[in-house]
């Protein structure tokens, strides 16, 4: 295995370091906008359970891979190749050298692919700006220009066909530069960017069950990494040591993911000064969501000190109006942020605002016999999180 010599891994095992002498002032069982969970209910939100008989493998970079991409080539042919190549009992290994890379990738087909760059993930640099505003004839001229880089019969041309036929505007479903619908995916040291700022313009879209994202960079602005396309089926996704930025519903989707040690970042580059990092849409019956541990929530300069940041709402996808929502039938986002540093970003008063698409409002169980699964109430939660805004 390569070394990690990546700079926010080497930061936030830093940070974590110190944490070990940092008491958190977070007191169960919190306030009516700001719950806290006690030790005891903290303790089944640990990475296993949201994983269940799935223990993500280390990934390892071989001595030779499958496929080697250079700059001013195309990633996709080779996932392509590979795809067309393997099978499901084999990994391939493709390595990306260092450059930048402006095209979508779609990964779709059962043989377990893993990606990979150089020393560090900002040598490889994955770029496309599309939006959910994005015309169709764009998006199509833009993605696959002259019809050829996506064709029928290639393993990527569903995800590109399903987007392709659409009328009027892409959607937020088909913004995505980085597509996973590939089981036991794994991609290491790779940046990617959706650079429009427009609209919703989702980076990394995972519709895939065991996929592991380790030392990695998402950015993008409003929607930047959706884990959890598909509710019907479990998609779990580890996302290690990784780096992920935006404005707006940033880590978003219906997967069990558990983001540990990794560097979340509310940025002003689109010009915004409000936020709001989570916005899960856990399935109601399904009791992990997203599971933030010993990470840091960070903001650059416009965000630091404004007070204009909420951790997180729920989605509610598909769910028109407040009165829609149906507890137990509807998605119902579950988040627990724990053993983790919040930055003086934060509106502390209200860290959490009413749900995306229903605007259901904000609504928590502070009783000591509270049912954490009860969906009545918002699944939202922190546990032993410090620093200025915990
Ligand atoms: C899968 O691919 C590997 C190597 O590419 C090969 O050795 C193996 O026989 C293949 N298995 C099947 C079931 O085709
Ligand atoms: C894509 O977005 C990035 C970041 O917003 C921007 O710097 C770049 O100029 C854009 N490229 C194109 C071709 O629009
Ligand atoms: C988004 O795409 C996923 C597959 O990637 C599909 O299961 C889902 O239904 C789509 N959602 C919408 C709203 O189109
Ligand atoms: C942010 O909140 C803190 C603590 O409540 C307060 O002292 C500070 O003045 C606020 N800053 C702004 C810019 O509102
Ligand atoms: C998840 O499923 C529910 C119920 O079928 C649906 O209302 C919702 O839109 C789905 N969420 C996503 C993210 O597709």
């Amino acid at each position: 295995m390569g070394s990690i010599s990546n700079y926010h891994l080497t930061l936030v095992a830093l940070v974590v370091t110190l944490h070990l002498a940092i008491s958190s002032h977070q007191n169960y069982p919190g306030t009516e906008t700001r719950p806290i969970l006690s030790d005891d209910e903290a303790s089944k939100y640990q990475e296993e359970n949201y994983f269940g008989d799935w223990e993500p493998e280390e990934i390892i970079i071989p001595d030779e891979p499958d496929y080697i991409v250079k700059a001013g080539e195309s990633i996709q042919e080779s996932v392509n190749a590979a795809i067309k190549a393997g099978n499901s009992s084999t990994r391939k290994y493709i390595k990306i050298e260092a450059g930048v890379y402006t095209e979508t990738v779609y990964i779709a087909g059962d043989v377990p692919l893993t990606i990979y760059g150089g020393d560090s993930a900002s040598d490889v640099h994955i770029i496309q700006n599309i939006s959910a505003n994005t015309h169709i004839l764009d998006y199509m001229n833009l993605v696959n220009p002259e019809g050829a880089r996506y064709q029928e019969g290639d393993p990527a041309w569903d995800i590109y066909r399903e987007c392709g036929h659409k009328n009027g505007y892409i959607g937020t479903n088909c913004s995505a530069v980085f597509v996973v619908r590939s089981d036991q995916f794994q991609l290491m040291r790779i940046t990617v960017e959706n650079g429009a700022t427009d609209a919703q313009a989702v980076a990394v879209k995972i519709d895939a069950d065991k996929v592991h994202l380790m030392s990695s960079n998402f950015l993008g602005g409003q929607d930047t990494l959706f884990v959890g396309a598909n509710n019907k089926t479990e998609e779990r996704v580890h996302v290690h040591m990784c780096y992920i930025e935006g404005d707006t519903d940033f880590i978003f989707g219906a997967a069990s993911a558990v983001f540990n040690m990794c560097t979340v970042k509310v940025v002003g580059k689109r010009g915004k000064n409000t936020a709001i990092i989570f916005a899960p849409s856990t399935p109601p019956d399904r009791s992990y969501g997203f599971l933030v541990i010993d990470s840091v929530i960070t903001g650059d300069e416009v965000y630091l000190g404004s007070n204009k940041t909420s951790l997180a709402r729920a989605w509610d996808a598909g769910v028109q109006t407040a009165e829609d929502y149906v507890a137990g039938s509807s998605p119902n986002g579950q988040l627990v942020i724990r053993d983790s540093q919040i930055d003086a970003i934060i509106d502390v008063d209200q860290p959490y605002t009413a749900a995306a698409t229903s605007g259901r409002p904000f609504s928590t169980d502070i009783k000591t016999d509270r049912n954490l699964d009860d969906n009545v109430h918002n699944r939202l939660w922190e546990y032993n999180n410090y620093g200025d805004d915990a």
